[in-house]
């Protein structure tokens, strides 16, 4: 901080808070809902803590009149939650079904009704089983045209309910999840066909926020990306180079197609010669560079940076299998092993311990100065409005005389909401904040035991909770927070 006084926060400002379909709805099986690779993969022993699935979840199918009414009272100005694809597409690709549109036009006209805007996203990993049973799922383009026809039924059905819209949660997080380090759906281990996956989603992106300019053209649109800034370990120019490297291959590699429709140079050069480089055709190249599928603003996942080195790695890479297994290992810090081809960062970069920044019971920094150096970065580079669609503290909530008391929660987001007021003195563009998250809910690998919520729910790692809503102290201190306009933290 080096400001006497920061400036407000704007008057329109969203403050909000986040979820995923899979994490909360569950009614896995009802009203004509298809099952998802999420589905499948939670119901394959041993994919996640404990065996935990989101069948029921913290039931909001059900309860969703009751998680509306919480927010009103917290005086919730955004909401952000995902449609799950297999409840408007049971199939992915074929007949729309009824009563999964129903669900969503009623959770959106209560929202409406309490003065909450909705933030929607399209897509936050649970693809249709089908798609991946017949095509591969993100690996052929089939599931491109089945995702336009997705979008576009969307559009029509919420275009004009709806004015700010997420096309995909976290691409780098559920493209490096699913292909390359096997913790997630579809459970692989093969860095080239996530290159190849990875491609096809940022295909499908560009072609469904184009046609979102042409179907909704008073809303507004962009993806939600998974942003860490990356340090230097020191300043030694090998490890400054490191990070320019890292930063690269984290970050750029995803939001320079999003916003200027291109691959960088320097890590496409990697993978090309590699050999694992996917083929961009030049009608691909088109789609991407098309300014009509350039985003309108960019959802910012915020959790924490990364720490780099000039490689000293790359003969002795530890097998970190059983540590990943149940994300104790920050995903986003994931140190590679083995084949070259497999690990492309190996010797651009090595990740390491940041010692000036504490970390979370599950491992992950606790960074707030990163995400204002984030906002600085993003903004900077790509000059346009940013909304943080997600940040905050997965932590073991306690019930005492039917209270919880997270403290911690409230520090952390705190320190998070200063940091955004110091960005906005810095001049940038922020529109919005959404909490992860409203509820407790499932975490993907991590049960019900790491908690993010505002609002505390009786769902416990054996899944037989009462479902019970219990607003935490972090409910009652946010209510505050946006009522003042964030003045008073
Ligand atoms: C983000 C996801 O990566 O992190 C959320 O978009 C997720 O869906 C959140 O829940 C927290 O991750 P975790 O593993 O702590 O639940």
């Amino acid at each position: 901080m080096f400001y006497k006084k920061l400036d407000n926060f704007p008057k329109d400002f969203l403050w909000g808070a986040s979820s995923a379909a899979y994490q909360i709805e569950g009614a896995a099986n009802e009203d004509g809902k298809g099952p998802s690779i999420w589905d499948k993969y939670t119901h394959e022993k041993g994919n996640t803590y404990k065996d935990t699935n989101g069948d029921v979840a913290i039931d909001h199918y059900h309860h969703y009149k009751e998680d509306v009414e919480l927010m009103a009272k917290m005086g919730l100005k955004a909401y952000r939650f995902s449609v799950a694809w297999s409840r408007i597409i049971p199939d992915g690709k074929g007949k729309v079904n009824p009563k999964g549109i129903e669900f969503y036009h009623n959770l959106i006209k209560d929202l409406r009704d309490h003065n909450i805007e909705p933030v929607l996203t399209m897509y936050h990993w649970d693809l249709p089983l089908n798609l991946q049973e017949k095509y591969q799922g993100w690996e052929s383009r089939e599931t491109i045209k089945a995702f336009r026809k997705y979008a576009q039924v969307l559009y029509r059905e919420f275009g004009d309910e709806v004015k700010y819209w997420v096309t995909i949660n976290e691409q780098n997080v559920f493209t490096s999840m699913g292909y390359r380090w096997g913790t997630h759906p579809p459970k692989k281990h093969d860095i080239k066909a996530m290159f190849l996956a990875n491609h096809h989603v940022n295909i499908a992106n560009a072609l469904v926020v184009k046609d979102f300019h042409q179907m909704v053209p008073d809303g507004l649109i962009g993806p939600s990306f998974g942003y860490g800034p990356v340090y230097p370990k020191t300043c030694d120019p090998n490890d400054v180079l490191a990070a320019l490297n890292a930063q690269d291959f984290n970050d750029n590699w995803w939001l320079d197609v999003y916003c200027r429709g291109k691959y960088p140079f320097f890590t496409k050069k990697q993978l090309t010669d590699l050999g694992i480089m996917p083929e961009v055709t030049a009608e691909d190249q088109k789609i991407l560079e098309d300014p009509e599928a350039y985003p309108d603003y960019l959802g910012i996942n915020y959790y924490h940076g990364g720490t780099v080195q000039q490689n000293r790695l790359e003969k002795q890479v530890d097998d970190q299998k059983d540590e990943r297994k149940f994300n104790k290992v920050d995903p986003y810090l994931m140190q590679p092993k083995g084949d070259k081809a497999q690990n492309p960062e190996v010797p651009m970069f090595n990740n390491v311990e940041n010692q000036y920044v504490d970390k979370t019971k599950w491992g992950w920094e606790i960074d707030p100065t990163g995400m204002r150096i984030a906002l600085r970065e993003i903004y900077e580079k790509y000059q346009l409005p940013i909304m943080i669609t997600e940040n905050g503290l997965g932590a073991l909530d306690i019930v005492k005389d039917g209270k919880i008391n997270d403290t911690y929660r409230i520090n952390y987001l705190k320190d998070h909401v200063k940091a955004m007021k110091e960005a906005i003195t810095d001049g940038v563009d922020l529109i919005g904040y959404c909490a992860w998250s409203f509820t407790d809910l499932l975490s993907w690998l991590n049960g019900y035991s790491k908690r993010y919520g505002f609002v505390y729910v009786d769902q416990n790692d054996n899944e037989n909770g009462s479902l019970k809503r219990i607003p935490k102290a972090s409910f009652s201190w946010y209510k505050q927070v946006i009522a003042s306009d964030g003045n008073d933290e």
